[in-house]
């Protein structure tokens, strides 16, 4: 590492952004129904908050469901939104015990009422909680928020309040579903797959990658470790020399 390498303090990420993928393939791999490897994925989630929580990790985005994941069988994204509904049902009690708060990105409106409603609950009972945010994307797509982003900035054009020369990156990044938000330090994906599926595609420019052939459900403090220590020694140049 050269000595004019620009160095995060202690060098844990701010922000870890993860692709929690590879449910189905460990699912397929112990021989039961993928409904089985999402609930086993669920279990992980928690595990990773804490250790959020432990490492001093302010921000975790989590991409749960893609807007590409509507495509799916009905029965799977059933259950998936079922899941979620009761996983934030049932966790809620220990997100306040753990100081954790929750926040949620993507195109929430197509969410099943009964999920949404306690998405929002969940996001109101923890908004003064300070110990890590959690992000979670759901019905969530790079594209899909780029567009919307461009799509408001043209209105405020259209209704006078700014003009083209106006739109930057940063009113662009105003106008994300993560405004206000770092952008993350470090992007994680599990299960092998070295591609982003429309995830973070603006925020992560700049972010370090990390790929780990460890499905999702039996990703935990070795496999974070692994990722942690790499980052540690990686030279973020941001284009300088
Ligand atoms: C990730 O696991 C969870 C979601 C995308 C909702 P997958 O369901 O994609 O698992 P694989 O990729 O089939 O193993
Ligand atoms: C990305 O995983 C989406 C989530 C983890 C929620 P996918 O399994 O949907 O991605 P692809 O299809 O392998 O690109
Ligand atoms: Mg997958």
């Amino acid at each position: 590492m050269s000595s004019d390498t620009t160095v995060t303090e202690m060098n844990t990420p701010q922000h870890l952004a993860i692709i929690m993928d590879g449910n189905g393939r460990w699912a397929e791999k112990h021989g039961v129904a993928r409904a089985k490897g999402h609930e086993q994925g669920g279990q992980t989630v928690q595990r990773v908050i804490d250790l959020c929580l432990e490492k001093g990790i302010k921000w975790l985005t989590l991409y749960a469901f893609s807007t590409e994941n509507w495509g799916r069988s009905r029965i799977e994204v059933t259950y998936l939104m079922n899941m979620l509904t009761k996983y934030l049902k049932e966790r809620l009690p220990e997100m306040m015990e753990k100081n954790v708060r929750l926040h949620a990105i993507g195109e929430l409106y197509m969410l099943p009422k009964s999920c949404r409603k306690q998405l929002e609950e969940n996001m109101e009972r923890t908004k003064n909680n300070t110990g890590v945010n959690v992000v979670l994307a759901i019905s969530y797509g790079s594209r899909q928020e780029i567009t919307a982003a461009a799509r408001k900035m043209a209105e405020m054009v259209q209704r006078g309040e700014i003009s083209p020369a106006d739109i930057t990156p940063e009113l662009l990044s105003n106008n994300l579903y993560t405004a206000g938000m770092p952008d993350p330090d470090l992007l994680i994906r599990t299960s092998g797959e070295m591609r982003i599926s429309n995830y973070l595609l603006w925020q992560i420019s700049y972010s370090e990658l990390w790929v780990t052939d460890v499905l999702w459900p039996d990703f935990g403090r070795e496999e974070l470790d692994k990722a942690l220590a790499s980052f540690h020694g990686r030279n973020r140049r941001f284009g300088k020399r």
